[in-house]
């Protein structure tokens, strides 16, 4: 299990380091843009709010040198009810506020989410092969749960505070300015401070991010490899690993809390030192008659009011930092391109002319495809390398200088050492993975040019690892082919031999749960074969789709595949002899190279490798092969 202690995702992500989070955050504008009126509406109704608590000192004031000075009761009561609905104003402001953001930011959230979700489907498979699920689980959970927030709360305030703060300086400035540069002069320090704790915030909460999201993977792994971990006595080692992995989280938390906890002690300490001065100051300029003492009291309390906003910067500057790294983290994964550019440049592609003619026995089969290029049917092969693109340079392709050609109707067994590249090989036809050079072919179109829904509606593929779906047998099934109906998903059980699911509790309704771990391997390998023959493909992939069946199972699917291939044009890894007589020819594939084709009989006795791969039952199964 990969429990590395550098966030592995990083690699995928540009440096994070050198940009401003301003810049980062301005990249959420297309999703904000649909709400703005309501959002905007939503601060301005707060910076009213936030005003008017700065009117009540200078009420305070009139009531002070007014009424109270001279005793005129009336007035004290005017002051009085002046001052309940003012406070009262600003309290039904800022319930208004939250009324007004509260849905169009879930919209937003869930907005982001539908996309995040949506290019993760499109992104390629080296994308996925790439980053660890647990970076992208906590992408669309806590970091767009940060996003929401941010814009709920610290993007208004910030708003909201800075315009209060620069409204409450004027007036204590305008108020009597000696006294308002007694608090002004420290604002100077701390803007400096907090620009210093920006940079080094912003480094601690991607860490943290970043192995918030290597811990999603430890327990998701944990969690889906819980028969290994079980039926290894694994838990011990497995709850070390994430124990140290969450320690690494607790630590850099901590080391977050710190910087926090420093920056806040300046924020609040520096105010009200400067409060406290200013008070000294006042107090003895009052006893001195030069000032009057309700401007005095305007004065401290317009500063008192403005403490909140002057001390809220500090967590307010942490969230939005927290919400640029999480938008950061966000784009990362938006910014990977989708599947449709190739996975990595492709250096000149022999893609125009140099094979034509020299397979010139597909030629008369060509007539099928309606706007071939090269008029050669069946599935081809020619001239292709693919190299994986986290491969290390000096290391050879994977594959190199395939030919094959598989004619139209006709079975082929795709024969191989493990590790020699048939999995990558089938992988290349539904193009889960480009061809780094030359190209592929379906009834002579280049795959590339074919568009995607029809590829993938031409060949269905059935892999090694047989993936079923949280959803209904009949469900997954049905995956295999758009608009299939009723009937084709019985005709597919019946040929993959699935019919065991008419005995299951709700038959073809029956849930097969996360994975299908609810089935046995046999039954799975079944379900996911059904599902590549129900649209009745033209072409089939199969990689090794019958490792995991009992000799009498096999019998039988191998009888109804028998049926199915001879429809189709297919290419079918295989590793047991009994899978390769269900094939016309053999293909042999060898360190990343087709080393020889033609019939089962034929490599046997012409291919030592092939000898030596078929062995055990060479000689049985040789003797029963047509
Ligand atoms: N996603 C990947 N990224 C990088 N290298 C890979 C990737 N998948 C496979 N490889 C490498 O490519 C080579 C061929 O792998 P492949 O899975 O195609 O073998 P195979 O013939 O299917 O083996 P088996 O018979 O065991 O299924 C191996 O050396 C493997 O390490
Ligand atoms: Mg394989």
């Amino acid at each position: 299990m990969a429990v590395t202690s550098e966030p592995r995702a990083q690699e995928g992500g540009a440096a994070p380091r050198h940009r401003s989070a301003t810049r980062s955050l301005l990249r959420l504008w297309p999703y904000v843009r649909p709400v703005r009126v309501r959002l905007f509406g939503a601060a301005g109704v707060a910076v009213v709010a936030s005003c008017l608590g700065l009117v009540i000192p200078l009420v305070l004031k009139w009531m002070v040198d007014g009424p109270v000075a001279h005793r005129d009761p009336g007035g004290v009561w005017l002051g009085g009810a002046l001052l309940l609905a003012l406070g009262t104003a600003e309290a039904a402001l800022f319930g208004l506020r939250r009324w007004l953001v509260g849905r169009p930011l879930a919209s937003v959230e869930a907005a982001m989410r539908a996309d995040l979700y949506r290019h993760l489907q499109r992104l390629p498979v080296s994308f996925h092969d790439r980053w660890a699920s647990g970076q992208l689980l906590s992408r669309a959970t806590t970091d767009l749960m940060l996003l929401r927030m941010f814009l709920a709360f610290p993007l208004t305030f910030l708003v909201v505070n800075g315009v209060t703060i620069l409204a409450g300086f004027a007036i204590l400035l305008s108020q009597e300015w000696t006294l308002g540069l007694v608090l002004v002069v420290p604002a100077v320090p701390l803007v400096i401070l907090c620009s210093l704790f920006e940079t080094r915030y912003a480094t601690v909460a991607r860490t943290v991010q970043d192995q918030t999201g290597d811990l999603t993977t430890v327990v998701e792994e944990g969690v889906l490899g819980v028969r290994i971990v079980k039926g290894f006595g694994r838990h011990r080692s497995q709850a070390r690993a994430f124990r140290a992995l969450s320690e690494q989280v607790r630590s850099t938390e901590l080391h977050k809390a710190r910087l926090l906890a420093t920056l806040w002690a300046l924020i609040m300490t520096l105010p009200e030192l400067a409060i406290g001065a200013a008070l000294v100051l006042g107090t003895v300029r009052v006893a001195d008659g030069d000032l009057s003492a309700g401007t005095l009291v305007a004065f401290l309390s317009t500063a008192l009011t403005l403490r909140w906003p002057v001390e809220s910067l500090g967590f307010l500057l942490a969230m939005s930092q927290d919400a640029a790294t999480a938008t950061d983290r966000y784009f990362d994964v938006m910014d990977a391109e989708p599947a449709t550019a190739a996975d990595r440049p492709r250096p000149a592609p022999a893609r125009e002319g140099g094979e034509h003619g020299e397979h010139g026995e597909g030629g008369q089969e060509g007539a099928e495809s309606q706007d071939g290029q090269d008029g050669v049917g069946g599935l081809r092969f020619a001239g292709v390398e693919f190299v994986y693109a986290d491969a290390p340079p000096e290391e050879p392709p994977v594959l190199r200088g395939i030919d094959l050609h598989i004619r139209p109707g006709e079975t082929m067994a795709l024969v191989g050492a493990t590790g020699s590249g048939k999995t990558t090989l089938t992988a290349l036809v539904p193009r889960l993975h480009e061809v780094t050079r030359g190209r592929i072919t379906l009834d002579g179109r280049d795959i590339t040019a074919l568009p995607r829904d029809e590829l993938r509606a031409l060949v269905a593929v059935a892999f090694e690892e047989p993936t079923l779906f949280s959803a209904t047998a009949g469900e997954n099934v049905l995956m295999g082919a758009a608009g299939a109906g009723r009937e084709e998903l019985l005709r597919a059980l019946k040929v993959a031999q699935a019919d065991f699911v008419h005995a299951l509790p709700e038959g073809i309704d029956t849930e097969v749960g996360e994975q299908g771990l609810s089935l046995s391997g046999g039954q799975r390998q079944r379900l996911a074969l059904a599902r590549a023959v129900v649209g009745g493909p033209r072409f089939l992939v199969l990689d090794d789709p019958l490792s995991a069946l009992d000799v009498h199972t096999e019998a039988l699917v191998e009888a109804a595949l028998r049926r199915v291939l001879a429809s189709t044009t297919a290419l079918v890894v295989a590793h047991r002899p009994s899978t390769v007589l269900l094939a016309d020819r053999v293909a042999l594939l060898s360190e990343g190279r087709i080393a020889a084709v033609g019939t089962h009989q034929r490599l046997l006795r012409e291919s030592a490798e092939y000898r030596s791969l078929m062995s055990g039952q060479e000689a049985e199964e040789g003797e029963r092969s047509p």
